[in-house]
């Protein structure tokens, strides 16, 4: 039998053994993910079906808002129905209603369908998802607005939050269409990204993603935005920066979600296949997050983080850059570290382990993930150890270090003779390491 080739086989070992912080780290979440309905005309769209159902295995709660604007319509030019849009949203007269319950109704099915697919040769194999749809959103007629009618066109009055809460409890997948019925008993089209963010933020959800026809976010030099703040997010779409209207209704949506508690809006392209993958389980994702949060900041570690800290730690000590140092070690001094944490993920670590006079410390354990280097990280870690120590009262710091010493002299440490180590860090010293000592007085 043919053998894999050796760096192939070893791409996809690195690869699953990356992806396993981020697993644990969506686990219990929950994502609202709006599937726009150009995408569910997208010929591969059962790859995302499959992606979704793997997320639903992995133990995140989903919910899934579907979209219908083109399907509706074709419908409508197919009956020669034409529909008049104000502020970017169709009136819909009760023809136009029929055709879009048609829609909505076809597309919902197709979704359903392809969630059932379980055949021995596709990823679903035994994988038995439960989708459930039903009366989970409570619309309320837009009414009229300047004049206008909207007659048939509603917006969300309110997301059953329990009833869906429930269904994710049991392992289920939440579908919500963009009909949605009033006390009344009356039904109404609604737009189905605003649907998808009023339920993200009435569900409290970890993540918004919404799967459309762009990348991203481009700038107006045509660059991928990254990431971006609903604030700065909005100047771009009041500059008219943003040229599909979908992506712009989308991150207008997602500016809404992310305003208002949604930690993470993420904008992904269908057209990419495993964009969702790559957004969700790699460093960088390949679209745009908009979020208020400070995406990367330096903090104290906890417990929780002993994972990200290994991880990053391991392959510098494997190169003898760091002492190594076991799990059970790390939980015990968890509280002595400092970690640069991105999106979720630990990039950076340092710690400060103060001797017994109560005046001195060692900083140990400096490091920064490579692809994150040369930006000020390690820099910003010492920083905040010193500040640290002084809150301690301590003001003589000692490093010891074997690859690093230009760096640590760079920050303001002095070598000096490892005699001069305090008298309990002198009796460890390891003379086969021989670490060269710095000092630095705060
Ligand atoms: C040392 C380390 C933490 C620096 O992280 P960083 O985020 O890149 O640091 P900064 O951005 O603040 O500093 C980068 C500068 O330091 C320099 N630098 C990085 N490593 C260096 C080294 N080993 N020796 C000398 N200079 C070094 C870079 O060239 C850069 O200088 P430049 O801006 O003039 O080009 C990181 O390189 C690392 O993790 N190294 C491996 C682990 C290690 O050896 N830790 C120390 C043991 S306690």
């Amino acid at each position: 039998m043919d053998q894999p080739a050796r760096d192939a086989t070893q791409d996809y070992v690195a690869w699953f053994r990356n992806s396993s912080p981020y697993i644990n780290a969506h686990r219990g979440r929950t994502f609202v993910v709006m599937i726009s309905g150009e995408a569910v005309q997208e010929p591969g769209f059962h790859h995302i079906i499959h992606d979704l159902a793997l997320l639903n295995s992995l133990g995140i709660r989903l919910i899934l808002v579907h979209g219908a604007r083109p399907q509706i319509s074709a419908r409508l030019s197919a009956q020669n129905i034409y529909t008049r849009f104000e502020r970017h949203t169709r009136i819909t007269d009760a023809a136009a209603l029929e055709a879009a319950l048609d829609a909505v109704g076809a597309v919902r099915l197709r979704i359903e369908g392809l969630f059932s697919m379980g055949l021995a040769n596709s990823p679903m194999h035994n994988a038995s998802i439960q989708v459930v749809s039903g009366n989970f959103v409570i619309a309320k007629p837009v009414g009229v607005r300047d004049g206008f009618d909207y007659q048939h066109t509603g917006e969300v009055r309110r997301v059953q939050v329990d009833a869906i809460r429930r269904q994710l409890d049991d392992g289920n997948i939440v579908l919500l269409s963009p009909i949605g019925c009033s006390p009344t008993g009356e039904l109404f089209n609604m737009n189905s990204e605003e649907v998808a963010s009023t339920t993200a933020i009435a569900m409290k959800a970890d993540k918004i993603i919404y799967l459309g026809e762009d990348t991203g976010v481009v700038d107006a030099d045509g660059r991928l935005v990254r990431e971006i703040s609903p604030q700065e997010a909005g100047q771009l779409l009041a500059r008219e920066i943003i040229q599909n209207p979908t992506t712009e209704r989308q991150l207008t949506a997602a500016c809404h979600a992310a305003s208002n508690g949604v930690a993470r809006a993420h904008l992904v392209n269908f057209r990419e296949d495993g964009a969702l993958l790559r957004e969700l389980f790699t460093r960088d994702g390949c679209g745009t997050l908009v979020t208020r949060e400070n995406y990367e900041n330096v903090r104290g570690a906890y417990i929780e983080d002993v994972g990200g800290i290994l991880e990053l730690i391991e392959p510098l000590e494997a190169a003898g850059a760091l002492v190594r140092r076991s799990r059970e070690r790390l939980e015990a001094e968890i509280k002595r570290f400092t970690i640069t944490e991105r999106d979720g993920m630990v990039i950076g670590c340092a710690a400060l382990y103060p001797f017994n006079d109560g005046q001195s410390g060692e900083i140990a354990c400096v490091a920064v993930h490579p692809d994150y280097r040369n930006a000020d990280r390690g820099r910003k870690l010492l920083e905040h150890l010193e500040k640290r120590a002084r809150s301690q009262g301590i003001h003589t710091l000692y490093v010891l270090s074997t690859l690093t010493a230009h760096w640590f002299q760079e920050q303001g440490f002095a070598p000096i003779p490892v005699d001069e180590l305090p008298g309990e860090r002198k009796s460890l010293y390891n003379y086969q390491r021989n670490s060269k000592v710095f000092r630095k007085q705060l």
